[in-house]
């Protein structure tokens, strides 16, 4: 098969990663692509490290494996840890869903017209832990727009006196989300109210934007839109990821030749039937093409 027809590879540690692979298939419709949740180990977000990479390596060479032309780290747990690792043994051309988010929060707050240079930051604790969010962010606002110093504030150790910085980084753990969406909990008051738990603090801070650093979170965006309220500009890393693998894909002209619509197919750790009702309903339509693999 031609390098250029070879499908797209996305993985995440369970259904979150659709939200990536929505958006895009939404931009590049005729892209083969083939999606890995790791429904078996999920979650991520609170696992070591060397897990994660274990984990992440392994489903990387599965996927290479199947021949694909790049790959995309659907998850940010995995983009904020092991990234770096996979960068090096990958044999094809990886993208992680921190950067692409990063540069958005970055733009946002730096042209916020009220002057509020407060960026929010949700996600797994391992994320959040890793500070990968803060450094990307800090490090493109220092380049980009001169910040000279940027205040990070891990959110469970808070101390907001005597903020006077150009730029402020906030990052919140939110343990609780990845399970509700995992368990289906969309529209329950439970799910809201965890959500109101959550956000109380950020929303204090009246932050310019705030990042949804969890593939999974986009699930939840309509509940954490209304209570963050409008003058808070949700940004969804899996929006911006897909816009920079599509410039990618054009710059490098690695698009799929033809105008036939992109195939799909899924793999899973565990539990294809669920993951075909809980995936569709994200979809919004149904999925086909499940199998389930085995890693031990
Ligand atoms: N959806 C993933 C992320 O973006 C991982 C969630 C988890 O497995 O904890 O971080």
């Amino acid at each position: 098969m031609k390098f250029n027809n070879l499908p797209i590879g996305i993985f995440d540690s369970g259904l979150g990663g659709l939200t990536v692979f929505k958006e895009i298939r939404k931009i590049l419709p005729f892209e083969d692509l083939i999606y890995f949740g790791d429904t078996a180990r999920v979650p991520y977000g609170n696992k070591s490290k060397e897990t994660i990479i274990k984990y992440s390596s392994e489903i990387l060479g599965f996927l290479t494996d199947k021949k694909i032309k790049i790959a995309i780290v659907a998850c940010n747990t995995s983009s904020s840890l092991a990234l770096d690792y996979l960068r090096k043994i990958s044999p094809v051309p990886i993208f992680g869903v921190i950067e692409p988010g990063a540069q958005k929060a970055v733009e946002v707050s730096m042209n916020n017209i009220s002057g509020r240079k407060i960026i929010a930051i949700i996600g797994t604790s391992a994320t959040v832990k890793s500070g990968a969010y803060s450094k990307t962010i800090k490090e493109k606002a220092m380049l980009l727009y001169g910040v000279k110093k940027a205040e990070i504030v891990s959110i469970s150790n808070i101390d907001f006196n005597g903020f006077n910085e150009n730029l402020k980084i906030i990052e919140k753990s939110c343990p609780l989300f990845v399970p509700l969406v995992e368990e289906g909990f969309l529209n329950e008051e439970i799910t809201k109210n965890v959500i109101k738990y959550y956000l109380a603090s950020l929303i204090k801070e009246k932050p310019a934007c705030l990042v949804l650093g969890c593939t999974h979170y986009p699930i939840l965006k309509d509940f954490i839109e209304k209570e963050i309220g409008d003058n808070t500009e949700i940004i969804d890393s899996g929006v911006e990821t897909a816009r920079s693998v599509k410039n990618y894909l054009e710059k490098s002209e690695m698009l799929k030749s033809g105008t036939e619509l992109g195939s799909e197919t899924y793999f899973v750790s565990d539990d294809s039937e669920r993951f075909k009702e809980l995936g569709g309903k994200f979809l919004g339509r149904p999925i086909d093409n499940v199998y389930i693999v085995n890693f031990s």
